[in-house]
């Protein structure tokens, strides 16, 4: 058994990444475990956490295993869960808890739990004493190990924990199988340096490490064969990309500016740091129309004092200059971003603060949270005097203003010809085809299913807050 500890998951040290590609490797007497069964995988948290399900799936279907989408049909179900907020633990442990039952009539179910809550000590902790019936764990530094992780199940019998903190490798040749034909995640980087005070995943993610340009670039041309339209860079900082190797000067503008050259049609890359976001970056975007206009940009707090408590390393005033540079160069840019709620001690005085930069930047749509406790984390130590009410009044607050900055964004484009890529049928109407415009605003929209995979002019008739309704232009009219 192998368990995570805080210690090694704060430690930066110089050593160099390595860069492994022969890590993959099915061992003896496992290769047809999964033949004739079924694996419900679920995926909480972020995007990375999404790309690395397309690994796990394709390792477990590689074993022979088939996917089902109802867990109380699988063999085999597996959580792959995030650690960002107290509420994402509670929702894998309310899981945990419904699986016990299952296994009560399924005894040979297998029950795997991977990702980022794992990489916490107190969550194994936890596990162990209260969560017996669980069958295998692993984290983030090892799922091209689960064959390995699984026969030593199968072998021991018992519950299998194989789960360590360290800096982090890189890891290529792993296998994938992406959940889209049209669109891709791609990670440029792994892990996090940047240590915001509140924040879990440089502990759960390992230190900041950039794949190799060749490998990303040859990793999309792969994929411009294969008809894929799109591709999202991702990183916890995108635009901190190459700058964690020494005497490097291949940066994330060097990085777009060579894939918008491989064929692929649109780019996107989440998520900007307003830390590392240079002029040669905006000037790259500019100029390449397959760099999508949509920047994923996190603020967290208009307020200075509560941002100098997060260790985010700018102003107010900062964040403003820059956003309102990248909007003179860039008008078409759609700009969201990430606001934390009642930081430890957020004064009312802090808070509407927030409110003025919202009212500044009006944003196309935010992502908004109540801060959360991060066992090990530095704010976790902070003694906190606001209470839960006040909290949840203030994302009240900030939510009706967020929504009615998002409508009017919304609105903005009603009767105009936007192009999205198809990407499938509506989720609550399946009459409709559904995709992303450019600037990432999801519209519905009346067309022929034959355009699903293709990138279309759509004219916008109707705006909601979250989503637009358009048809598709008659392709003569397109012509
Ligand atoms: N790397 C990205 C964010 C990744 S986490 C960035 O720095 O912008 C996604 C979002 O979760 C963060 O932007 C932040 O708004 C939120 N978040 C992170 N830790 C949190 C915590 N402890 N409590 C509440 N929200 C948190
Ligand atoms: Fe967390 Fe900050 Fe890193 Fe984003 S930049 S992942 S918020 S530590
Ligand atoms: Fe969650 Fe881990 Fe992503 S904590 S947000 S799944 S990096």
């Amino acid at each position: 058994m192998r368990k995570p500890n805080l210690r090694d998951a704060r430690k930066r040290t110089k050593e160099e990444v390595k860069i492994i590609s022969d890590a993959y490797i099915i061992p003896d007497g496992i290769e047809s475990m999964g033949k004739g069964k079924k694996y419900y995988l679920r995926t909480y948290g972020c995007q990375m956490n999404l790309r690395d399900s397309e690994t796990i799936r394709a390792i477990l279907e590689d074993l022979g295993y088939e996917k089902e989408e109802d867990y109380l049909k699988a063999d085999m179900v597996l959580l792959n869960t995030c650690a960002i907020r107290e509420n994402a633990h509670n929702k894998v442990f309310g899981m945990l808890g419904r699986f016990k039952n299952l296994k009560k009539q399924k005894p040979n179910l297998i029950i795997g739990l991977c990702g980022c809550m794992p990489q916490e000590e107190v969550v194994i902790d936890e596990i162990i004493n209260k969560y017996p019936w669980l069958d295998f764990v692993f984290g983030t530094h090892n799922i091209h190990a689960l064959p390995q992780i699984l026969l030593e199940y199968i072998t021991q019998k018992q519950l299998t924990i194989d789960v360590f903190s360290n800096e982090g490798n890189i890891y290529e040749n792993i296998p994938v199988k992406r959940d889209s034909k049209y669109k891709a995640w791609i990670n440029i980087m792994y892990g996090c340096d940047k240590f915001c005070t509140y924040c879990i995943v440089p502990y759960t993610r390992g230190k900041q490490r950039s794949r190799k340009k060749e490998d990303i670039i040859n990793e999309i041309k792969a994929l411009v064969k294969d008809n894929y339209q799109e591709v999202t860079l991702l990183g916890q900082n995108v635009n901190a990309y190459g700058k964690d190797k020494a005497g490097n000067n291949y940066y994330l503008e060097n990085l777009l500016q060579d894939i918008s050259q491989t064929g692929i049609n649109r780019v996107r890359f989440i998520t900007s740091h307003p830390w590392d976001f240079t002029d040669d970056l905006i000037r790259v975007i500019k100029e390449n129309k397959n760099i999508m206009p949509h920047l994923h940009f996190p603020v967290q707090s208009g307020s200075n004092k509560i941002l100098k408590l997060m260790g985010r390393r700018y102003t107010n005033e900062d964040y403003i200059n820059l956003y309102k540079k990248i909007k003179k160069e860039i008008p078409n840019m759609v700009i969201t971003t990430d606001i934390i709620v009642g930081f430890p001690n957020e004064t009312k005085e802090d808070f509407d603060k927030t409110i003025d930069l919202v009212n500044q930047c009006q944003f196309d749509g935010a992502f908004t949270f109540i801060y959360s406790k991060r066992e090990g984390t530095p704010a976790a130590k902070i003694k906190d005097t606001v209470t839960t009410e006040e909290k949840r009044n203030r994302l009240r607050e900030l939510n009706k203003l967020i929504n009615k900055y998002m409508l009017e964004s919304n609105k903005r484009l009603v009767f105009k010809t936007v192009e999205v890529l198809i990407e499938g049928f509506s989720e609550n109407n399946k009459e409709l085809l559904m995709g992303y415009t450019n600037t990432f605003k999801l519209v519905n929209i009346k067309g022929h299913k034959d355009n699903i995979g293709k990138i279309v002019l759509v004219k916008i008739t109707e705006a909601k807050t979250w989503s637009l309704n358009g048809e598709i232009i008659d392709e003569k009219e397109q012509d």
